[in-house]
């Protein structure tokens, strides 16, 4: 039971400041002793340096904020998750903002040609430049990570796809954008939107996106982004969107992921210290990482 830890302060990609302290945040919480309580080898690996951006925009009109440095920090993330994987250590990312789902994905393609992806988040990050709103990379994240968007963050670790639609699940969307839907729809992604989760239960959705992305795949990554988590329950962060998943449910999702025992990566995204109180969202990523990691009550 090794486990590598590695901190992405990326704030570029939701356009805002805050969320860069993130992985802070989640080690100030205890993530590393409450892994090491749970029989870990934990090695934290420090964080990547994200440089500062002095223009808003550094490829005007192409609706792609900070297009360059994002490309850059994903590139290293990349090398780093591939490093971690191939010495068959579990890669735990410590986000930053959700752009930095990027270059963990291509990492793990590295040694994986099939990985399954869970994408917990009120969000589908499936925009691309054409569709997304705001231009912020966070947003479409999910679709660069299929091969859809600038050949710049498509071609992050090798020209080629990194996951295959029919392997991704999302759960708990409740905040799509128009483009993204017809994306979505088109492409034949499985979504679990809050209507799904309300009328089934989490128990029974997870259990259903466990045996999805477990056909067909040679590993199982886990993208969980805090604003998947209701806002009430994880108020630090950037992108909030009321009536989500309670920290309640989602400790259930993770200890049935963790029954499972079909994750072999994950990574906890867009938590922001400067919207939150008294550091709860990041105490929340912890009590999620400990139950994904095998934690139990009794
Ligand atoms: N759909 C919106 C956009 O593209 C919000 C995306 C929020 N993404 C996130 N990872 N928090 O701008
Ligand atoms: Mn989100
Ligand atoms: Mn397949
Ligand atoms: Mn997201």
């Amino acid at each position: 039971k090794e486990l590598s830890l590695i901190g992405v302060p990326m704030d570029l990609g939701a356009d805002r400041r805050g969320v860069d302290m993130g992985p802070s945040s989640i080690r100030c919480a205890g993530v590393e002793q409450r892994l090491e309580q749970l029989g870990f080898v934990v090695a934290d690996e420090g964080d990547l340096v994200v440089r500062r951006a002095k223009h808003h925009s550094d490829v005007p009109e192409s609706n792609l904020k900070y297009l360059y440095e994002i490309v850059r920090v994903n590139e290293e993330l990349c090398e780093a998750v591939a490093g971690i994987a191939g010495r068959g250590r579990f890669p735990l990312v410590l986000g930053g903002d959700h752009s930095i789902a990027i270059g963990t994905l291509a990492g793990l393609r590295r040694h994986k040609t099939n990985v399954g992806v869970i994408w917990y988040d009120s969000h589908g990050d499936v925009n691309t430049a054409e569709t997304s709103p705001s231009g912020n990379i966070h947003g479409m994240a999910l679709a660069v990570a299929m091969g859809y968007g600038h050949p710049l963050l498509t071609g992050i670790g090798g020209d080629r796809p990194k996951v295959k639609p029919e392997h991704v699940v999302i759960i708990g969307a409740r905040s799509l954008d128009p483009g993204e839907r017809v994306f979505l729809k088109r492409l034949g992604v499985t979504v679990f939107t809050m209507h799904e989760v309300d009328r089934l239960g989490i128990s029974a959705v997870t259990e259903r996106a466990i045996d999805f992305v477990s056909k067909g795949t040679d590993g199982v990554h886990l993208s969980l982004d805090l604003d998947g988590v209701d806002p009430k329950d994880a108020p630090g962060v950037g992108t909030p969107v009321p009536a989500g998943i309670t920290l309640r449910e989602s400790l259930l999702a993770m200890e049935l992921l963790a029954d499972a025992g079909i994750v072999t990566s994950a990574e906890f995204v867009e938590v922001n210290p400067t919207l939150d109180i008294q550091n709860q969202t990041a105490k929340a990523a912890v009590e999620l990482i400990a139950s994904l990691m095998g934690e139990k009550i009794m």
